[in-house]
């Protein structure tokens, strides 16, 4: 996919993008894909659409699928977009729903990981708000599928990892909460770090914030990674560590979305 600039694969597909919330990457990273693979786009912006005249989801979803051969929907509900493929026939994507699931960014983590360190025996550190965090709960459980991965969660005790995921993930891996910060990052090999979910937290918290002085006690090959946006939990003077590689990440959620287009479009 890295090499596709002007691809044939999706000629005459279109895919449609719904998102109830705002998105940089995610949406501009399908509609990008769409398009390299040769195929068109339609991209629904909700504030001016029948959704401010009160059209359900459903009825938007079934619209929207006389015209398209797939959707990519992000929603501020979990298991919205579950709901919505019981009304359609044609493949819809799951890009985010509310607190839930952000599958394809777990697609493109493993990835990055995979590219950046290989896939083996590591410690894996996320750091932030692990409760509303969609992005750790799709990662933590498609980490289930590897052997001698080790989870620690750093987390305020109010945004901790939500119970059926660490239920879910308790016969696959070994998963901690007992590590302070400045432990876990002298044994970590990818750091995952998220910001507070503002807009699901009413509470206010200080974040953490991975400053240069803490990576000094890391490993010199190991990654920082995150979805983004950031905010002051990852100040941008990291930047330059080459062990940085949130923006190696967001390059492979265009080849990744390549990737899953083809895929699913295709097979469809
Ligand atoms: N962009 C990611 C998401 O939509 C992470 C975030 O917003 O913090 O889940
Ligand atoms: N990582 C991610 O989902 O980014 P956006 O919210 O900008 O799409």
């Amino acid at each position: 996919m890295k090499k596709i600039k002007t691809g044939t694969m999706l000629k005459d597909k279109i895919m449609t993008t719904i998102f109830y919330e705002p998105s940089t990457r995610t949406k501009c990273s399908f509609q990008a894909a769409m398009l390299r693979l040769g195929g068109s786009i339609i991209d629904i912006n909700v504030d001016q659409s029948s959704v401010q005249k009160g059209e359900t989801l459903e009825d938007t979803i079934r619209t929207v699928s006389c015209y398209s051969d797939a959707i990519v929907l992000r929603h501020p509900r979990k298991s919205a977009v579950t709901d919505a493929a019981k009304v359609t026939e044609i493949p819809i994507i799951n890009a985010g729903d509310g607190v839930g699931e952000h599958p394809t960014q777990a697609l493109l983590d493993l990835f990055t990981i995979k590219n950046e360190l290989g896939l083996g025996s590591m410690t894996i550190t996320m750091v932030g708000d692990l409760k509303n965090g969609r992005t750790v709960h799709s990662l933590a459980k498609l980490l289930t599928r590897f052997c001698g991965i080790r989870l620690i969660y750093i987390s305020p005790k109010e945004l901790s990892m939500p119970n059926d995921i660490v239920e879910y993930l308790n016969p696959f891996i070994e998963q901690r909460t007992d590590v302070s910060l400045e432990d876990a990052i002298k044994v970590t090999d990818v750091l995952y770090v998220t910001r507070i979910q503002k807009e699901r937290e009413t509470c206010e918290y200080e974040p953490y914030a991975i400053t240069p002085e803490l990576l000094k006690s890391a490993k010199k090959k190991m990654i920082v990674m995150h979805p983004l946006p950031r905010q002051s939990e990852l100040p941008p003077d990291l930047d330059d560590d080459p062990r940085a590689a949130y923006f190696r990440q967001v390059e492979n959620g265009l080849y990744m979305r390549m990737a899953i287009l083809d895929y699913v479009v295709k097979k469809f």
